[in-house]
């Protein structure tokens, strides 16, 4: 059998490409080593999938060219993906913040998918790829021992996020091989580990509450979770796609709220209440608790003098702490980083240096915000490459 396109990895970014390319008559050979196509789509979103974010603007997106994603985004909307899901009948809501979920399960977004495919794609699974080369203007790809050759390769591996679901870094061995760049790649979406003093917070693990989190002038206004190991929750994991090591977070526990009017007020209208009287009002009871406790604030408020009681409103609204790391790939929902954008066509995610090399998908430098946000790039990017392979 001939190929036009071999596509490796049938996630996301690779199932859209094999179905778009394959409706255009395109003879397309997709390969994964995992046993089943869409691995991470069936586990996304509680198992429900969060396949699109209606909110999808191109600002959403984390790349060292935050340009790059606007013109595959801008052609492949979440009004498309919409589109082809309404086409299935298949049932969705909107959840909180644009994100898009199916009523029933993620496995009906891979049997649309799958089904989207016609006859002239192949799918060749749980065997892997020994090896990959290009020779007069060949791709070959030796796969369960049999080579196969194609005049496109598209590379959508994805990123190496959760291991234990068969992620690699393939992609960026890959790209080293031809040529392209890599931007150092890095957990992201991930939750993020206390140490030292901040360590007693381990002990309100499973309290939640709604926040404002900030790391430098990047701030998310959602719940933030504390765990065994530290912080998680979404608006930790949306901060520490923007946190390096060595970098503290603010976290702003009174959101919308000015603590130092609402302090001074209290001490007004209510002079023998406490602070931790006054933060139950507001918080769960063990986390109010464990923050009048570290604010060392002891008394009524009565007993405080104005200053002291502003210094602790300060630090509620913009309590600091310095992770002293992340949960890592193991707990990652994405990888920030990957294949270098500045050697890739926006249009088509065509190889520069080498004709009718592709990437797509989280493989590429391009990762969005928590949210439906990083299908709906490798919907997108996916689509721009069908284009062109
Ligand atoms: P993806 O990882 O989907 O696919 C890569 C494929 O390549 C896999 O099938 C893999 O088996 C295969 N592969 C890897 N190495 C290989 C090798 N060496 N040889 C052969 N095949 C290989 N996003 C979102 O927008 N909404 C959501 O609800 C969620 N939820 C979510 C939950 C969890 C737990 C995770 C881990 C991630 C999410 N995401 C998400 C992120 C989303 O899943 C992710 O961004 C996309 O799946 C990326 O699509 P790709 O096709 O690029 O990679």
């Amino acid at each position: 059998m001939n190929y036009d396109a071999i596509i490796l990895g049938a996630g996301a970014a690779g199932l859209m490409c094999a179905a778009k390319a394959g409706q255009r008559e395109r003879r397309i050979l997709l390969i994964d080593h995992a046993d089943e196509p869409g691995k991470k789509i069936l586990i996304s979103g509680g198992g429900r999938c969060n396949f699109t974010n209606s909110g999808t603007v191109p600002e959403r997106f984390l790349s060292a060219n935050p340009h790059f994603a606007k013109s595959a985004l801008g052609r492949y909307s979440p009004q498309d993906f919409i589109a082809l899901v309404d086409g299935y009948g298949i049932t969705w809501h909107e959840k909180t913040l644009g994100q898009l979920f199916c009523d029933g399960s993620a496995r009906q977004i891979v049997a649309m998918l799958l089904e989207e495919m016609p006859d002239s794609v192949t799918l060749n699974l749980g065997e892997p790829i020994t090896d990959v080369s290009h020779s007069d203007g060949k791709f070959a790809v030796t796969v369960g021992g049999v080579v196969r050759h194609a005049p496109s390769l598209v590379i959508a591996t994805g990123g190496p996020s959760i291991p234990k679901m068969g992620a690699t870094s393939f992609a960026y061995d890959l790209a080293r091989k031809f040529g392209l760049k890599i931007i150092e790649p890095r957990p992201a979406l991930v939750p993020l580990t206390l140490g030292g003093e901040d360590v007693l917070f381990r002990e309100l693990s499973g309290v939640a509450a709604p926040t404002r989190v900030r790391c430098g002038k990047t701030v998310f206004e959602e719940a933030s979770l504390f765990t065994h190991r530290g912080l998680s929750g979404p608006a930790i994991l949306q901060i520490s796609s923007y946190w390096r090591h060595g970098e503290a977070i603010g976290i702003d526990f009174l959101p919308g709220i000015d603590a130092s009017t609402t302090m001074i007020e209290a001490k007004r209208a209510r002079p023998k209440a406490t602070v931790r009287s006054i933060l139950n009002d507001h918080l769960p009871a063990r986390l109010a608790g464990e923050l009048a406790e570290r604010l060392s604030v002891t008394g009524t408020l009565a007993d405080q003098a104005d200053r002291r009681l502003i210094e602790a409103a300060h630090q509620l609204n913009d309590w600091c702490f310095k992770p002293n790391g992340t949960e890592g790939y193991a707990k990652a929902e994405v990888t920030l980083g990957g294949i270098d954008t500045a050697t890739l066509s926006q249009r088509t995610m065509e190889a520069k240096s080498i004709a009718r090399l592709f990437a797509i998908g989280e493989a590429v430098d391009v990762t969005g915000w928590l949210g439906g946000y990083n299908f709906q790039w490798a919907w997108a990017s996916a689509a721009a490459a069908a284009e062109a392979v």
